[in-house]
C-alpha cells in the first residue's frame, strides 16, 4: 500500500480528544486540501468555520442535543438526551462545513471537501470526527446559524467536524456490510 492508501485505511472516527489545541498552519493545511476537492460545474460551494471557541463549543454542544431530541433514530435521541454527553468529544476545534444551497449539487461537494479534510487530518495524525447531529440543528435554525457563523449571503450550515490531537486509539475498522461492487467486464 502506498502513503495515501495507508492514510486512507487508518483513519477512523475519533470520539475522545486532548485538549491541546492544533496548530493554526495545520489548519490551514487542512483546510486547503479539503478546498482542493472537486465540484460540480467547479462551483466549490463549500464554506469553512473554523471555531475554537469553548464557550461556543459548548452552546453548539447542548444547542445540537436540544435539537435531536426528537429525532425519529433512537440511537440519535440518547445521545441527545444523555445529560453529560459532549457530541464534539473535547475536541478543541470544530469546523462547520456549509455550503450554497443554490449551487449545483451543493451538499456532494461539501462531502468531497469534507472527505479531502478528514484525509488531510488523519495523514498529519489528527483525528477527527463528522458530526451530523449539528446538522439537525442547522436544519432546523438554517437562518439563525448563518448570521452566528457570519457566512456569506446564500450559504447554510450543513454539519460539523471534531478535530483534534486523538486521546484513544481508534476502533478496528468497520466490517464492510456488503461486497456492494459489481464488475461488468
Ligand atoms: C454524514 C455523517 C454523519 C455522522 N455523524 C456522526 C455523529 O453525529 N456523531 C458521531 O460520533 N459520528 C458520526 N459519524 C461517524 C460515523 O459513525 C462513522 O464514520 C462510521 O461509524 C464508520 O466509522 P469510521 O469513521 O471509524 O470508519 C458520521 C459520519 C457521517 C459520514
Amino acid at each position: 500500500m502506498n502513503e495515501t492508501l495507508k492514510t486512507i485505511a487508518r483513519r477512523r472516527s475519533i470520539r475522545k480528544f486532548k485538549a491541546q489545541q492544533i496548530p493554526q498552519e495545520l489548519i490551514s493545511e487542512i483546510l486547503k486540501a479539503a478546498m482542493l476537492a472537486p465540484s460540480a460545474h467547479n462551483e466549490q460551494s463549500w464554506f469553512f468555520t473554523v471555531m475554537q471557541n469553548r464557550e461556543l463549543i459548548k452552546e453548539l454542544n447542548q444547542a445540537s442535543k436540544n435539537a435531536a431530541k426528537n429525532f425519529h433514530i433512537d440511537d440519535i435521541r440518547k445521545i441527545a438526551e444523555h445529560p453529560t454527553l459532549d457530541i464534539f468529544y473535547g475536541a478543541p476545534t470544530v469546523i462547520i462545513i456549509s455550503g450554497k444551497p443554490s449551487a449545483l449539487l451543493n451538499e456532494i461537494n461539501c462531502a468531497a471537501a469534507t472527505m479531502n479534510l478528514l484525509i488531510a487530518a488523519e495523514s498529519l495524525d489528527i483525528g477527527s470526527c463528522w458530526n451530523g447531529i449539528a446538522g439537525i440543528l442547522f436544519h432546523q435554525e438554517p437562518k439563525k446559524y448563518a448570521s452566528l457563523f457570519k457566512l456569506p449571503d446564500g450559504y447554510q450550515p450543513h454539519y460539523a467536524i471534531a478535530l483534534g490531537y486523538k486521546d484513544m486509539q481508534p476502533i478496528n475498522a468497520p466490517i464492510q456490510k456488503n461486497i456492494m461492487v459489481n464488475y461488468f467486464n
